[in-house]
Formats: C-alpha cells, structure tokens, sequence
C-alpha cells in the first residue's frame, strides 16, 4: 500500500472511491409525529425543518419516506386527551392505531412504533405513578396492552422507550401469547437520562409534571458504559430484535462497544437536542456527526435529518 496518502486525496473522486464509510437510504429510520384533532400540519418551533403531522395530511410525508427507501418511519403520538394511566395510548382507536391502519393502506414503509406512556399520561412519566415514583410490574402491563394494540393495527416493529426492567420479556410474551411472533422488537436498550431529549419534550408535551421531577429513577445515568452493556445484553437474551443506544454523538463509546460484543443489529438515534443543534450549524456538520455514527459502527440511524441528508448527498455527491 502506497504511503502517500495524499494521492488518495486529490480530488472528490478518488476520495470517494477510497473512502470507508457512507450513509445509505437504508441505514436510516425517519421519527413521525402525529397530532390528535389537527386538520393541518403544524410546525415544530424547537425541531427547525420538522412537523406535528394531522392524520390527514401524512400522504405526502410517507410518500417522500418511500421514495427515498429509508428503512422506515418512528411513529410518535399527540393524543388530544391525557390521563393517569396513558389510556389513549392502548385505545384500538388511538391516533397512533388510526395512524399505523392508514400507512399500510397506502405505503409498503416499514413502520416502527415508539411504546411509551409519557405522551398520554397527564403527570408526563413514562409509567404509572405510585408513592411519588414509577412503578416497573404496573407498568409493564400497560405497555403490553400498547405493544397489542399497534400490532392489532399492523405495525412491524414496536419499540419499547420506558426504561422499565423487563419491558422487553413482557412485550415479546405478550405478542407471542397473542399470534403476532411476526411483530419484532426494535429496544431502546441503553437509553440514558439526557438533557438532549429537551427539543422533543417540548414538541410532544411529555416534561415530567407531577412525581419526581425528571426520569433518573428509570432512565440510565451516563456515567455507566458498563452498565449500558449490560443492559444491551439483557435486552438481547429478552428477545430484542434490534437493540438502541440513545442519544448517539455523546454515547459513540456505546456503540462501538455495542458493535463489538453483540450480533443483531445496534441501532444509534441522533435524537432532538443533538438535530436541532446541528441543524442550526449547518447540514455539513450534521452530515460530519452522522458519519461519526456510523463509523462508531451503528448499523441503523434514526435521524430528524434523515430525508434532508439523503436529498443533500444526492445533490451534492452524484
Ligand atoms: C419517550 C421518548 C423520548 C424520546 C424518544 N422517546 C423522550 C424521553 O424519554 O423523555 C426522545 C427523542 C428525542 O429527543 O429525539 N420516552
């Protein structure tokens, strides 16, 4: 091999040709929000380029999503009403339900489906409150039902983001309990306690608002890469299908690691805070970040930037 490593870099081409790392259609899956009793799609103020999508008007989203053969789409619900219990998010009629029901008549899109309670329950915690904290068992049945619900409707992967033990033994019994061993499992395994959600938060409405005031009693401490393996690794013998580390730019630690020691494919979601601090930078940054990803060794990217990157590479690269 040539020591001159510069005559690898004279110009685009010849870098391209050498080059050990790129972002393909298929390595990403695009986050969907859907909003409950809006006609219109609705911008996001702290998430620049994004949108609170009515039922109405996804055609044209999941359409671009198709087209660009992304991987799929994460579903994300605004219900109209909150409770105690999240119970709109195990409603057969629930926005996300009506949602799943309206893709598959229309797309072949893989769909994806976020299952947690912080969007539906009036106290913004991704469980049940019990004595000022999160119960795990109580829990666990509820994001059953939620699991069941979404695989009734026809969704592909459901995607467990509580942060509760055993959350995904519970689902896979449930689905197997129930005919649907064809519903996988997309975990959010190593999901850490993150000031970057704080963008998302404020497009769904789901900051803690009752109980303890943030979600560190279930959500992991980034301080523990250990521990993050572990977690991985409980969720693989649970049956996880594709295993997550969330956030991704301050976590590439985890999923190198992840990639090394794991055989299913490790999933990094680029989430709110990260996106929208890039985005204002500029795309080249975000298109920088998400090579660091990939070549942290994230086999899927779940990214806000998802469709602007793929239309930049294709404008800029070909
Ligand atoms: C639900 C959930 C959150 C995100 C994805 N699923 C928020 C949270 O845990 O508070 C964050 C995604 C992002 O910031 O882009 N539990």
């Amino acid at each position: 091999m040539s020591e001159r490593f510069r005559d690898l870099r004279k110009n685009q081409e010849i870098r391209d040709k050498v080059s050990e790392t790129t972002l393909k259609a298929e390595d990403f899956i695009y986050p969907v929000f859907i909003k409950e009793k809006i006609t219109k799609k609705e911008p996001i103020n702290s998430l620049p380029g994004q949108f609170r999508y009515s039922l109405d008007d996804i055609d044209e989203i999941i359409k671009e999503c198709e087209t660009s053969k992304i991987r799929g789409i994460l579903l994300f619900g605004i219900p109209e009403k909150k409770d105690n219990l999240g119970s709109e998010a195990y409603n057969d009629n629930g926005i996300i339900q009506k949602t799943i029901k309206k893709i598959k008549s229309i797309s072949k899109l893989k769909i994806y489906a976020d299952v947690c309670l912080c969007q539906y329950t009036s106290h913004g915690h991704c469980g049940v409150l019990k004595n000022n904290d999160v119960d795990n068992d109580e829990t666990l049945k509820l994001l059953d039902k939620i699991a069941l619900s979404y695989a009734k409707a026809g969704v592909d992967f459901v995607c467990p983001s509580a942060m509760m033990d055993f959350q995904v033994s519970s689902i896979r019994k449930a689905l197997d309990k129930n005919k649907f061993s064809n519903v996988k499992i997309m975990s959010y395994s190593a999901k850490f306690a993150s000031n970057f959600y704080a963008p998302f938060r404020d497009a769904v409405d789901s900051s803690p608002k009752e109980g303890p005031k943030d979600r560190k009693t279930y959500q992991m401490d980034f301080r523990n890469p250990k521990q993050a393996l572990k977690e991985i690794e409980l969720d693989i013998k649970e049956g996880a299908d594709i295993v997550m580390v969330k956030p991704a730019l301050a976590y590439l630690d985890i999923i190198s690691k992840a990639k090394e020691k794991f055989n299913v494919p490790i999933a990094a979601y680029n989430v709110s805070g990260e996106y929208a601090m890039l985005k204002n930078s500029g795309i080249d940054m975000l298109y920088e970040a998400l090579i660091g990803i990939k070549r942290a060794g994230a086999d899927i990217i779940i990214s806000y930037g998802a469709l602007g990157i793929l239309r930049w590479l294709n404008d800029n690269r070909n």
